[in-house]
Formats: structure tokens, sequence, C-alpha cells
């Protein structure tokens, strides 16, 4: 029996499979490979010493995904692949709504017909939008402020009462905050096109000199110090937080709900610091205005997680920059680096 990880090429989906494996998982990773990279599915090898399957396809194409299930005795979906970006989802809502939200309704049509009952989903943070501190799992969600969040909120429903309808469905929905950081080995790790929109690729990128100085998006936040607080959280640690949901999901039916943050908010300055102590770089940075649909402050009540999963989150801020800056040296242009 096989976990399918749809988007298993991509940062968060690649850094699971290792975990996976690890594991003594059998892992069948399923990509487009439109954002992600054959060489992360090469590295994961690298690590761990044993080869995923891999399929080239994209989740919406419902008849690729038929046969990977018709061929292969599935046990579980761990469901990565999907656009985020939350600016070109405002740009390019219908791109997004397609991809995420088709993508995981023809998962949960498979699993449905192939009796496959064990399904872990990419949710996000941005589905609490502008809650009261820190985010519960059992809050109200308000509407994203972009249509990115809304394909979460959406998926996740879509996947609650697909749960409802059939008996012996297992779902967890994992809400993750932010992913910072990088395997440690220096092989695997965050990967965007062009001119990163996330925070660490841009400060590693001012770092290697690749550009100029960091804009740090507004100085005038509800926040002792004026710029965003988010919760950071290590990407492996991301990672070890989905091999215990989807041990959950083999012991619990019905659907469960966990935050996957550290219950700790930093500000962009105090991570600036950080990276500035671990590095010994200086970052250049220079205050500009809000960026649209930014909210100041945003971090995980993580008990549930804890209660329920015995996972917290242990990686520190100090190691989420050293790992990141790791991969950046070693990769200075991401998988695009020649060997
Ligand atoms: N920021 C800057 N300058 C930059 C990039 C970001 O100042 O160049 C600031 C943002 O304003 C924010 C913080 O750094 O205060 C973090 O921004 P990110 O873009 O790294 O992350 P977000 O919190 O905006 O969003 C991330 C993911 C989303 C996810 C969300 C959940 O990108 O997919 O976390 O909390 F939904």
């Amino acid at each position: 029996m096989a976990i399918l990880v749809t988007g298993g090429a991509g940062y968060i989906g690649s850094h699971t499979c290792v975990a996976l494996l690890e594991a003594g998982y059998r892992v069948i990773i399923a990509d487009n490979l439109c954002r992600g990279s054959a060489k992360a599915i090469k590295r994961i090898e690298c690590i761990t010493g044993k080869k995923p399957a891999f399929y080239c396809l994209d989740v919406t194409d419902a008849a690729a995904v038929d046969g990977l299930f018709a061929a292969n005795k599935i046990d579980s979906v761990l469901h990565f692949a999907g656009f985020k970006a939350v600016g070109e989802s405002v740009a390019k809502p219908l791109l997004y709504y397609y991809n995420n939200v088709v993508g995981t309704m023809v998962l949960a049509g498979a699993c449905q017909k192939y009796g496959v009952q064990h399904f872990v989903y990419s949710s996000s943070a941005t589905v609490y939008g502008p809650n009261k501190v820190p985010f519960r799992e059992d809050m109200l969600l308000l509407p994203a402020a972009n249509p990115y969040g809304e394909t979460k909120a959406i998926s996740e429903r879509i996947l609650t009462d697909a749960a409802k309808a059939n008996k012996g469905w297992s779902v967890v929905l994992l809400r993750y905050f932010n992913p910072l950081g990088a395997h440690e080995s220096g092989l695997l790790g965050e990967d965007p096109a062009g001119v990163p929109s996330n925070l660490m690729p841009y400060i590693t990128q001012v770092a290697a000199g690749k550009r100029e100085r960091l804009y740090i998006f507004g100085g005038d936040y509800n926040t002792p110090d004026g710029t965003g607080v988010r919760d950071y959280i290590h990407v492996m640690d991301l990672a070890a937080g989905h091999v215990r949901a989807l041990e959950k999901t083999k012991s619990s039916p019905g659907v469960h709900i966990y935050n996957l943050g550290s219950g700790v908010g930093y500000s962009v300055l105090e991570l600036v610091r950080t990276f500035e102590q671990v590095t010994g770089i200086a970052i250049p940075y220079e205050i500009t205005g809000r960026r649209p649909g930014d909210i100041d402050i945003c971090y995980a009540d993580p008990g549930k997680a804890y209660r329920e999963l015995g996972w917290k989150a242990g990686k520190t801020l100090a190691e989420m920059c050293r790992d990141a800056w790791r991969w950046q040296q070693a990769n200075p242009e991401g998988y695009a680096t020649a060997e």
C-alpha cells in the first residue's frame, strides 16, 4: 500500500516525502512539475536512499488521476498540489479556483471510486482571515482577503462534506502557518520562480547579493515594532506534522482540523535581526507601504495538534534562518543551479 503525495516535487511536499520515506512509508508522487522540480525528486532519493514512484500529471486531469488510482494500491492521499501565491491569485482568480478546487474534487472523487479512506489536506492559516489571535481550529472562519484563501476554505468544505457522506473516511485538514527553512542537508528547499513574494526567500536573495534590499511592507501595524507578526514554522517540523496526521487518519474516522504553527509570533524586523545574527550578513531594508490583503498579526494556538497528534514545533527561528541560508548558498539558482 502506498501514500499518494500530490505536489511532492514542491516545497512542503518534497520535505514531507523525506519524512514519510524515513518513517517507512511507500510514496507515490504526482506532480505536473509546473512549479515543482524533478530535481527535488532526485534529491529526496539522495537523502533517504529510497526512490519514490513518480507520475508527471496534473491533479485536475481526471482521466490521468483515475489511471493512477487504477494502477496502484493507494492507502492514503496527502494533497499538496496547488498554487499558493496570494498576489497571483488576485490577478488570476479563475486559474486559482480551477486548479486548487477542481484538483481537490478530482482527488476526492477518485478516493470515493477506489475506496481510499484517508486524506490529509494542505490548508492554510489564511482561512482564519482577520480573526483574533491566537487562531483556534473552532473559530468561525472569516472570508479570506484573496482568492487563494477562498480556494483553501472551499476545499476544506468539500472534503468535510465528502467525509460526512462516506462512512469510514478520515480527513485531516492541516492549517499551516508560515513555513520557512529547508532540509538540513541543503539539498531541498524553497525555489520560487522570479521575484519571491514570501519573506524568507526574499531575505536570502538579498543576503546573496541578488537583490539590493528588502522592502518591508508596512511599519505602522498595531504590533510592538510596527511590522507584521507571523508564526514561522520550520518546514521539517511541518513535514513531521504530516506523518502524525497520516497516523491519525488510520485510527479516527471523521474530520479533524489542526493548526500547524509554533504558537509564537515574530515580527518582520525580528526575523531580519535573527537572520543577521545567524549568518553575520547585514540585510539592508526599507519600510514601504502595506501590502494589500496583509493582516497585522497571525499566530496559532497549536494546543490541539499537541493534545491529539502529540506534535509540536521544535525548531527555532535561528534554525529556520540557518537552513534557509544553507539552501540558498548551495543552490544560488534554486534547482536550476548546475550540479
Ligand atoms: N513581507 C515583507 N516583505 C516581503 C515579503 C513579505 O515585508 O518582501 C512581510 C509581509 O508583509 C508579512 C510577512 O513578511 O508581514 C510574511 O509575509 P509572507 O509573504 O512570507 O507570508 P504571508 O504571511 O503573507 O503568507 C503566508 C503564505 C500564505 C499563507 C499564509 C498563512 O504565503 O500562503 O502565510 O498565514 F496563507
